[in-house]
């Protein structure tokens, strides 16, 4: 018996050598020698040993390609599998997004566009193993994060959580994931090696209950026969994380690999690393800068982990676009995402090679496994330019209302049973409204045009926090319109309790005196293509707005190419029926990918909706993608001209040092402290040079946890990086540990950041996360804490 156990011991530690001695000029590590299941000719096996993934018996490294399907025109999902087979990857990592599955409750669609099944084979017919992430709650940019809008409608609706209903709608969902996918399972003939269970909750809740629950939803399912997995971040994965569940950590280029892994290495020290995201990129939103990463930093980051044996999916390898309304949303500050979800990463949207993808292709190929082999790259689409389009017809849309809903007091979209698009909410004044009274309107999810007898009167942005207007004299008896655009629903953090439209209230507001409206005509305008097409067209003659635009265009030949929305204002593009996306003129996205697997040869039907107006009612088709044209002033700071924060006069609450390093730090005070202006003064840095930055920052309330974030301001900060669209003082609480503050490149301590927490706060202390890069760059050395009850001096 001994003698025969240790014969195995042997084979698998020769096996393990020789798919190691492939991985040329690497430096090795000694491998671990362990008892694996035998793989037999028929049943592939996919398993977890000692500080690897085993594939047959055999070590192996996963290094996994995320894509989304739907974010791909189906016609174009083996192209791109293709792309990331000829990368060097061996699997596709992917999630599965509930709410494009089931956009009415209790109606499944798994067909056409939505087979992921079919995109798993597809997967496997080009030798990729496939993993799965069924959320529920997904994140990924996109609206409400994959949970379907309608759990919205009820009131006491609580995401996330074991909420009877919800975890009700979770057991139908993941049910129908299992009828589709878990015959995929490897173990069944198919590709599929491994589950993941729920995303990222470490930074929602701590719930071990609820990831319980979800967990064993995954298993009912069907999904028995692979290594189940929770991915977090290293700062939070072990709030939830359960015994039973591999767990693996997300994080991005730059970051220091080796402290990412430190605490779940001492945890476990047996256990498989992998990095279940590595952000390639990142993803856009509109009205701040497009981002990139350096392709170095990323290959390095990749190289590194191949070095150390961690396993990775770089997410993402290729982003593709996302289409129609599906686009999500940040808050704290709300910030809507672009359509294109290019995200800098190795596949461009439109399918094409980038100078990120030779680079890492270049350092894959010398670490292939066993088995696996680098085909050619596939050749790329065919790509056309489609001369000017004149639009021909326009149907105004207040020219063509449909039925409106009659009510008393005004509530948020899904009330009226509608999930995504426009809602116009209409009442007539009952009395005469005297100059400079204000219009309050709480709150406007998202964009909102207010009309007075069909005269714009203004225009309201959430993501400024505009939910005021300033009306002129108005005579009873006149038309109030409040046309409201949903935006992406929030896809991350508690805020994805995001209802639209009009949440609450509108009231008039003049002298200290509020009063409501009530009595509203309550219109809805859905985004699909029928409704938009099944409209009163009539000869453009002058621009109304806001209009449908509609005509035809003939093609003789059909291609790739990019629709140059630049004179546009706002809305959206559907074209052959397809919703092509959101356009915004204020960039950075100026166009919208046009797959020409959904143009035809002869006529074509384009219908634009635009909320604020053309200048010019023609559309070209271009054969590069405009994604970094920013046409709004740059994002504001939070320093306001001619202010110069003095704390002369303020007393101190602390003075303290921080320790070098990445990671959070938390520090308590020695007795807490009442109120509601936070003031962070950096006196100095770790690295003596003039920058300062922050990641995240936290405010320890009564009992010494953090306190909510989600009614923060900036109030003050004295430097802003704008150039780049993630580098603002928000982004120290925008729930996002990967984006951080900096300060401008040339301005010198003292630096300082002026919080206000929205109301008065018991604080018994604050945590601080530098950047997450090894040299962490501007980490704070000495600083001082001021904390009052009002607001300090400009
Ligand atoms: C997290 C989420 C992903 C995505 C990325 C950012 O890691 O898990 O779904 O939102 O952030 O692109």
């Amino acid at each position: 018996m001994k003698t025969h156990f240790f014969n195995m011991l042997l084979a698998t530690f020769t096996i393990a050598t020789s798919i190691l001695s492939l991985q040329a000029k690497e430096p090795k590590k000694e491998p671990k020698a362990v008892l694996l299941p035998a793989a037999t000719d028929t049943q592939p096996t996919f398993g977890i040993g000692k500080r690897t993934f085993l594939m047959n018996g055999k070590p192996f490294l996963i290094k996994a390609a995320e894509l989304h399907y739907t974010r791909i025109p189906q016609p174009y999902w083996e192209h791109r599998i293709q792309m990331c087979k000829a990368l060097g990857m061996n699997t596709i990592c992917i999630y599965v997004f509930w709410n494009i599955h089931e956009q009415e409750e209790g109606k499944f669609d798994f067909t056409g566009q939505n087979d992921v099944a079919a995109f798993c084979r597809l997967a496997q017919q080009h030798g990729m193993y496939v993993i799965v992430r069924p959320g529920p709650y997904v994140c990924a940019e996109w609206e409400m994060g994959g949970l379907p809008w309608w759990l919205l409608k009820k009131r006491d609706m609580a995401l996330r959580t074991l909420h009877p209903y919800f975890m009700e709608r979770v057991g139908k969902f993941m049910a129908e994931v299992g009828k589709q996918l878990a015959p995929l399972q490897l173990s069944r003939g198919g590709n599929i090696i491994m589950v993941q269970v729920e995303n990222e909750y470490g930074a929602y809740a701590t719930d071990k209950e609820y990831i319980a629950a979800i967990r064993d939803l995954v298993r009912k399912s069907g999904f028995t026969d692979v290594p189940l997995f929770q991915c977090d971040w290293s700062s939070n994965f072990d709030k939830n994380g359960l015994d039973d569940l591999l767990w693996t950590i997300n994080f991005g280029t730059g970051a220091n690999i080796e402290r990412q892994f430190s605490k779940l290495k001492s945890i476990r020290p047996d256990t498989p690393l992998m990095c279940s995201e590595f952000w390639s990129g990142w993803f856009d939103h509109w009205g701040r800068e497009h981002e990139t990463r350096s392709a170095e930093n990323m290959v390095n980051g990749i190289r590194e982990m191949l070095n150390n044996n961690i396993s990775f999916s770089l997410y993402m390898t290729h982003g593709g676009t996302t289409f129609g309304h599906w686009g999500g949303a940040n808050n704290p500050a709300y910030s809507a995402m672009c359509s294109s979800y290019d995200y800098d990463a190795p596949i461009s949207e439109a399918g094409w090679t980038t100078p990120k993808y030779h680079l890492l292709r270049n350092l894959l190929k010398n670490h292939l496994q066993e088995g696996e082999k680098l085909p050619e790259i596939p050749a790329p689409l065919p790509l056309i330019e489609i001369p000017e389009i004149k639009f021909t017809e326009a149907a105004p849309l207040f020219q063509n209302l449909p039925f409106p809903h009659i009510a008393s007091q005004i509530a948020p979209m899904e009330n009226f049973n509608q999930g995504w698009g426009n809602i116009l909410y209409r009442t007539t004044l009952t009395s005469n409204i005297a100059q400079g009274t204000f219009l309050k309107i709480t709150e406007i999810h998202d964009w909102a045009q207010v009309f007075a007898d069909g005269k714009l009167l203004g225009r309201l942005d959430r993501r400024r926090g505009e939910f005021t207007l300033k009306l002129p004299k108005l005579k009873a008896g006149t038309c109030l319109d409040i046309l409201v655009e949903a935006m992406g629903r929030v896809n991350f953090g508690k805020s994805i309790h995001d209802r639209k439209g009009i949440t609450e209230k509108v009231e008039l507001f003049k002298d200290n005196q509020t009063t409501e409206l009530q009595n509203w005509q309550v219109y809805n305008f859905p985004v699909t293509h029928e409704f938009a097409q099944n409209k009163l067209y009539r000869q453009i003659n002058t621009i109304t707005t806001p209009s449908y635009y509609k005509t035809t265009f003939y093609l003789e030949t059909t291609g790739d190419t990019f629709l140059d929305l630049s004179s546009w204002g706002k809305g959206m593009v559907w074209v052959n029926g397809h919703a092509l996306g959101r356009f915004w003129e204020i960039g950075p996205q100026q166009t919208l990918f046009m797959p020409g697997c959904w143009l035809k040869k002869g006529e074509n039907e384009i219908i634009v909706l635009d909320l604020k107006g053309p200048s010019k009612t023609s559309i070209r088709g271009i054969k590069k993608p405009i994604l970094n044209l920013m046409r709004e002033n740059k994002p504001a700071t939070h320093r306001k001209k001619g202010e110069d924060l003095n704390l002369e006069k303020e007393k101190t609450i602390m003075t303290g040092i921080f320790k070098p390093g990445n990671g959070w730090q938390e520090i308590k005070f020695t007795q807490a402290v009442k109120g509601r202006y936070f003031c962070i003064e950096a006196l100095s840095a770790q690295d003596g040079k003039g920058k300062a930055s922050i990641a995240e920052w936290d405010v320890l309330g009564k009992d010494g946890s953090p306190i909510s974030r989600e009614d923060w301001k900036i109030r003050y900060a004295d430097s802003e990086n704008i150039h780049r669209g993630n580098n603002t003082a928000d982004k120290i609480f925008d729930l996002q540990e990967s984006t951080y503050w900096t300060t401008e490149a040339k301005t010198k301590y003292p630096h300082h950041i002026v919080i206000d927490l929205g109301e008065e706060n018991i604080i018994t202390g604050f945590r601080y996360l530098p950047r997450m890069e090894k040299n962490y760059p501007g980490m704070i050395k000495e600083y001082n804490i001021y904390i009052k009850e009002k607001d300090y001096n400009y």
